[in-house]
């Protein structure tokens, strides 16, 4: 059953109680209603993917009280600092490469050395924020492949029954998505038109290019999700064996004899395994480096639940590089 929380003093103690134990609480923004979890903790993280019935992991948006906050976990550069001063707390979302000991699970941001960070402009939002104390992330709070909700009545809709809580602030104020700008590369790029114009952040920064989100909105090539982290080592599918000189990663009980091993989950349950994907990948990379094997071969994860998701980041993994 899902809490009804109104976004007063009560509802969000309530709200970051429950995120902060791992729930998953819809909360309204400026922009539109965020699924909301604790970005720090990746179990959390495959709950919002699940409950969104995504078919892939997105990277997602960490949200913070203020700008202090968010540029702890990433490095903030001169344009990030004047783009904050101007728009935050407001629609815009930045990227950025994550910090050494960035907060944030590599789930959330999908594996990317980069994340998105923003600090919405809701006063009961960003109370929300600061009494969790860790940065929250929300995609938007609709099933996967829907219209984003801009009332608790929407997320009600298609989320009731799968979310701890909604924390009702009323209508959302712009009804859109935050912008999302690329900053992590040599010049500034527009990923997403959003709640701030091209205008408006041109007016600011000068000149900034247009280019395209990695959940692949209006994608030509699948090759441009190479933006997406990419093992350095060759990845095969569904093995049924392991070589010395392979690293494996296992699901359920593991096959013997490989060169380095890391075990997505023992019980063979997905949400787990969709947690610990990508530093699994990461770990048997570096494993694979140190040790000199020539790939990583990956056991069968079945197609259920998240392990859809996990199949689709194993498929782009093993597909060949071009
Ligand atoms: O207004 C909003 O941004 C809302 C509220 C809840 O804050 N959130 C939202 O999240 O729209 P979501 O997950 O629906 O969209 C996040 C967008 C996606 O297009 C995603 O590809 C992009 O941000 N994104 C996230 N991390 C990224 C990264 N590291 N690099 C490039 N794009 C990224
Ligand atoms: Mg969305």
């Amino acid at each position: 059953m899902t809490e009804r929380l109104t976004a007063d003093a009560a509802g969000i103690a309530r709200a970051a109680a429950l995120l902060r134990a791992g729930g998953l609480v819809a909360f309204g923004t400026e922009t539109v209603y965020g699924l909301g979890a604790d970005a720090t903790d990746a179990t959390a993280v495959a709950a919002v993917f699940t409950a969104k019935g995504r078919p892939h992991f997105n990277p997602l948006i960490a949200h913070y009280p203020d700008a202090g906050a968010a540029f702890a976990d990433v490095q903030e550069t001169a344009l990030a600092r004047e783009l904050a001063a101007a728009f935050w707390p407001g629609p815009l979302t930045m990227v950025l490469p994550r910090r050494a000991g960035c907060r944030v699970a590599l789930l959330a941001g999908a594996g990317l050395d980069t994340l998105a960070v923003r600090v919405p402009a809701t006063a009961s939002a960003r109370a929300l924020l600061t009494t969790v104390g860790r940065p929250v992330a929300a995609p938007s709070a609709n099933r996967s492949g829907q219209v984003s909700p801009t009332t608790s009545a929407h997320v009600l809709a298609e989320l009731d029954g799968r979310i701890a809580a909604v924390l009702d602030s009323g209508a959302c104020g712009v009804g859109v998505e935050s912008t999302v700008i690329d900053l992590a590369g040599a010049h500034p790029v527009l990923l997403r038109p959003g709640g701030a114009t091209r205008e408006a952040i041109e007016a600011v920064i000068g000149p900034v290019g247009i280019g395209m989100t990695p959940d692949g909105a209006g994608l030509r090539s699948p090759g441009l999700l190479a933006s997406h982290y990419a093992p350095g080592l060759p990845v095969r599918l569904d093995a049924v064996s392991v070589g010395a000189d392979e690293a494996l990663l296992a699901f359920g009980p593991p096959l013997q004899g490989a060169g380095a091993s890391y075990q997505l989950s023992a019980a063979g349950d997905v949400s787990e395994a969709a947690a610990r994907l990508f530093d699994g990948l990461r770990a048997l990379d570096q494993a694979g480096r140190e040790r000199g094997l020539r790939g990583i071969a990956a056991m069968t994860v079945p197609m259920q639940g998240l392990g859809l998701a996990i199949n689709d980041r194993l498929q782009r993994a093993a597909a060949p590089r071009g």
